[in-house]
């Protein structure tokens, strides 16, 4: 007899789970072809949704700038909301302003099984960024309710609230979300607390959306992968390690506004000068040492902010990722160090205020494990990766088992109109996900 290959194998292994689970349900044994056959989302209307949800903000350039707490937004999310009604998961708004849409399972005593992503945008974004990981649940949830297939563990589909400005939902919900945050000023204009107001939430009342460690029997996210390594290696699926911490802070430069005719060159404290000069100093820090951290300066703004006059204040960004946080945080004392010496070039002083720190989190290996079946089954080509963007996922991973998938980025292009990944390559993403639910209810 002919030995099996190993992706026969991994095929069966996966097929008899998600056999089971269908059977289950359903009352009488399906065969593995039957289940092969139905075991695939609607791939047609989960692309013709897709560009439904581009309509919401598209910007003249062709992707959206749906930034979180706009009225694009506000918009766009309650479309997805009748998506999750047709669904027959039941929709609701957490106090953070989070989408979660609740479907029953067969036992009461287990815990929720979650999976979704995020539809805010960064400003000028694309129309894939979360989207896809968001319209792929819904479909998943779409396929359990056709199929009439009832999983062991409550599922809850999850679009998260802001998540471009620092996972704000996600965070909430694991407890990460500290109070002084809720007075930042968002993308939008408004206040996260005015934000999370305007899209029907509380921010009086976030502490009972925190949710216990171990309370989530797991969380799966489908995203796209943002960079350009499964495009250019040709490889279907990527199986997230783990995902990369991020902190950002503004830093305030002051020095001294002055005429710009008058005040000779060497009597200056101009603002921007030591901006300039930090800018390039960050970069260098950032690549003195190997490694893939990542260091941006990515917004700023001068005072008084005039053509005639020497700016006297910049407050600009500063942004450091990494897997490992201590470096990020040896780097944050290097920049500071260095900046101090910057000042005293032309007497300027730097102040710096945290924005946000998401902490690097690795995902779960049982949910790497099972991602790779379910790739595996569906005979698409994997590799193990780091995610150097950050995701919703990493707050859900300090609850419980965190499994992440990426599709490829044409191009690795991301954050930028241009963003693009395939219809196919989606819809394989989207059905790796259902696998991976079903096996997951079934394993954890
Ligand atoms: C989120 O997309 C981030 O990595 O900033
Ligand atoms: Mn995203
Ligand atoms: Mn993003």
């Amino acid at each position: 007899m002919r030995r099996m290959t190993r992706r026969e194998f991994h095929r069966m292994t996966m097929m008899s789970a998600i056999a089971a689970a269908g059977a289950e349900a359903l009352g009488h044994a399906r065969s593995l072809s039957q289940l092969m056959a139905i075991q695939r989302i609607d791939g047609s209307r989960l692309t013709a949704r897709l560009a439904a949800l581009s309509a919401f903000g598209r910007n003249p350039q062709g992707g959206v700038s749906r930034v979180a707490y706009s009225d694009a937004d506000k918009a766009a999310r309650a479309t997805v909301m009748d998506w999750m009604r047709d669904a027959t998961l039941e929709p609701s708004i957490d106090f953070a302003a989070n989408i979660i849409g609740r479907r029953a399972g067969s036992s009461a005593s287990l815990p929720p099984l979650l999976f979704g992503s995020h539809i805010d945008s960064v400003p000028e974004g694309g129309n894939f960024d979360g989207d896809v990981g968001s319209v792929a649940a819904i479909e998943v949830a779409r396929w359990l309710a056709e199929q009439r297939v009832t999983t062991r563990h409550p599922l809850e589909v999850t679009i998260w609230s802001n998540e471009e400005g620092g996972i704000i939902g996600s965070r909430a919900v694991s407890g990460q979300l500290a109070t002084a945050e809720l007075a930042n000023v968002s993308s939008s204009g408004k206040t996260i607390a005015d934000g999370i107001r305007f899209l029907g939430g509380d921010p009086s009342r976030l502490a009972a959306v925190k949710r216990a460690k171990g309370s989530i029997a797991g969380y799966f996210e489908l995203h796209i992968e943002q960079g350009g390594i499964l495009d250019t290696a040709g490889i279907k699926v990527g199986i997230v390690e783990g995902i990369v911490g991020i902190r950002q802070w503004d830093v305030t430069i002051e020095g001294f506004a002055n005429h710009a005719g008058t005040t000779p060159m060497n009597q200056r404290h101009d603002a921007m000068l030591a901006a300039a000069r930090f800018i390039e100093m960050v970069n260098r820090v950032v690549t003195s040492e190997p490694g893939r951290q990542v260091g941006t300066v990515g917004r700023l703004q001068a005072w008084p902010g005039a053509p005639n006059v020497i700016p006297g204040k910049v407050i600009c960004s500063l942004e450091l990722r990494d897997l490992d946080d201590a470096k990020v945080a040896r780097l944050f004392d290097r920049i500071k160090t260095e900046a101090v010496a910057i000042g005293a070039l032309n007497q300027t002083t730097f102040s710096y205020t945290p924005l946000h720190e998401n902490v690097a989190a690795p995902s779960d290996p049982r949910m790497r494990g099972i991602i790779a079946d379910a790739a595996k089954a569906l005979g698409l080509s994997t590799r193990v990766m780091p995610s150097g963007a950050g995701h919703d996922a990493q707050a859900l991973a300090q609850l419980g088992p965190m499994g992440m998938i990426f599709i490829p980025s044409v191009g690795g292009i991301s954050h930028a109109p241009k963003e693009f990944s395939n219809a196919a390559d989606i819809v394989n993403g989207a059905n790796v996900l259902l696998g991976a639910v079903l096996a997951a209810d079934r394993a954890i």
